[in-house]
């Protein structure tokens, strides 16, 4: 018996994705980039949190709702009044999302079925900030689909964005045209025990089997089939994102985490850690994404053009107040020893980041309400040498580990 082909759009009705179930919702806090309040606030309103009304955002291809549950929830903490509206095609994912929001007590929400294609007909908005993770790159033409979202985003708004990378995903594409070969004729389950199978048969010289960071194959049904399976899927390079969003007027404010794209990082020998001091700075994330070969997704938030300038917050206006994410500065600040480095592991390899020497009084003082101007005249109020350009560059350097590393933002206080 002929079976139904599996669309895109029917490929998400059977295998919702991420899988979520919203009778375990357990309310637990949802972190992840991009659409962290504070980290889009940071990378796309230059640390303004003030709308002057509710904050409108959009989740273009919502799935089953991580990134709606998160802003929502985010909002909520932040006593930020948000109109946040869910769109996606596949009604298995909506009623996922619907049942997790609803287990959560968030309310206000606003979900559409539909294409973004037509988002300007559907839920024309305009929209503050949008979030499209991993649905561009699974349409027939990406750019169109980048298009309308701009076609609906206000001035001087932004957007976070996942896309898939190439390198990271080595071997992924060899494997997609092979099991197009040998099973598209299978019934979807039957198409996801074969490819089980072949996976578990490859060789160890097959590129996918030597491909040790792809995992989500291993954790789901779902995931299979996302990784595998899919009828259309596509990788940008940093470069190739950058096209993608120049072609739609728009500009990469930030790869996220900020260090994974330094390619200091990755390289050790000092004529050519010389040579790389010497790069354009729009050229370090792209030598970074090569280098490293460990990125499967680029995570960043654009904006337009024009609104490049003052996307970014500054660590240099006394009335930034710098937010921690998932960390407790003061617990932080009390373990936390003269002298002491912070250490991350990136491409496989362990760095040490040194702090400055106040790292730590600074640190026990970054609550998310004292703004930089209060922390350093706390400070100064008994070591009378430290001036504000004495206590900015020692805060330079803890910001540029600690926001490079996605765990500090800054954002003025609402008036
Ligand atoms: C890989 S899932 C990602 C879900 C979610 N954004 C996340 O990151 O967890 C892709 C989602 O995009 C949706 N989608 C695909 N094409 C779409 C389109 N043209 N308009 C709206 N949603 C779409 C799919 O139904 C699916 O839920």
């Amino acid at each position: 018996m002929a079976h139904r082909p599996v669309t895109d759009d029917l490929h998400y009705e059977l295998y919702p994705y991420p899988p979520r179930d919203p009778r375990k919702e357990s309310g637990e806090r949802i972190s992840g980039s991009p659409s962290d309040l504070d980290e889009l606030v940071h990378f796309c309103f230059g640390g303004r949190l003030d709308f002057g009304r509710p904050l409108r955002a959009l989740i273009a291809g919502g799935g089953t709702g991580d990134a709606l549950v998160m802003l929502a929830e985010g909002c909520k903490r932040a006593g930020l009044p948000a109109e946040i509206t869910y769109l996606d095609v596949s009604q298995a994912s909506r009623t996922i999302a619907e049942g997790r929001a609803r287990a959560r007590g968030l309310s206000g929400l606003t979900f559409i079925s539909g294409s973004l294609l037509e988002v300007g007909e559907l839920a024309p908005g305009p929209y503050d900030y949008i979030d499209c993770c991993g649905v561009l790159h699974h349409m027939e033409d990406p750019a169109a689909g980048l298009a309308a979202l701009v076609g609906v985003l206000a001035p001087g708004g932004g957007l976070g964005l996942m896309l898939y990378a190439p390198y990271g995903r080595t071997g992924v594409y060899p494997l997609q045209s092979a099991l197009r070969r040998l099973v598209a004729d299978l019934p979807p389950q039957d198409k996801v025990a074969m490819a089980r199978r072949l996976v578990e048969g490859l060789p160890p010289t097959n590129w996918f089997a030597r491909n040790e960071i792809l995992g989500d194959h291993k954790q789901s049904d779902a995931g299979l089939y996302d990784l595998l399976l899919h009828a259309r899927d596509r990788a940008f390079t940093v470069a190739e994102v950058e096209t993608l969003m120049a072609g739609a007027g728009l500009v990469v404010t930030a790869f996220l985490p900020p260090l994974r794209y330094d390619p200091a990082l990755y390289v050790a020998e000092p004529r050519l850690k010389a040579r790389l001091a010497r790069l354009h700075t729009e050229d370090r994330p792209a030598l970074a994404e090569e280098l490293a070969g460990d990125i499967k997704a680029h995570a960043f938030y654009a904006v337009r053009m024009e609104d490049a300038e003052r996307a970014v917050a500054r660590p240099d206006d006394p009335q930034m107040v710098p937010v921690l994410r998932d960390l407790d500065g003061p617990a932080f600040a009390r373990s936390f020893r003269p002298g002491q480095a912070v250490t991350a592991s990136f491409a496989g390899k362990t760095h040490r980041f040194p702090l400055p020497p106040l790292a730590g009084a600074m640190l026990a003082r970054i609550d998310g309400t004292r703004d930089l101007g209060t922390i350093h005249a706390e400070l100064a109020a008994d070591r009378s040498d430290l001036d504000w350009p004495a206590f900015h560059r020692q805060f330079a350097t803890l910001f540029a580990t600690l926001n490079g590393l996605g765990k500090l933002h800054l954002r003025l206080r609402r008036p």
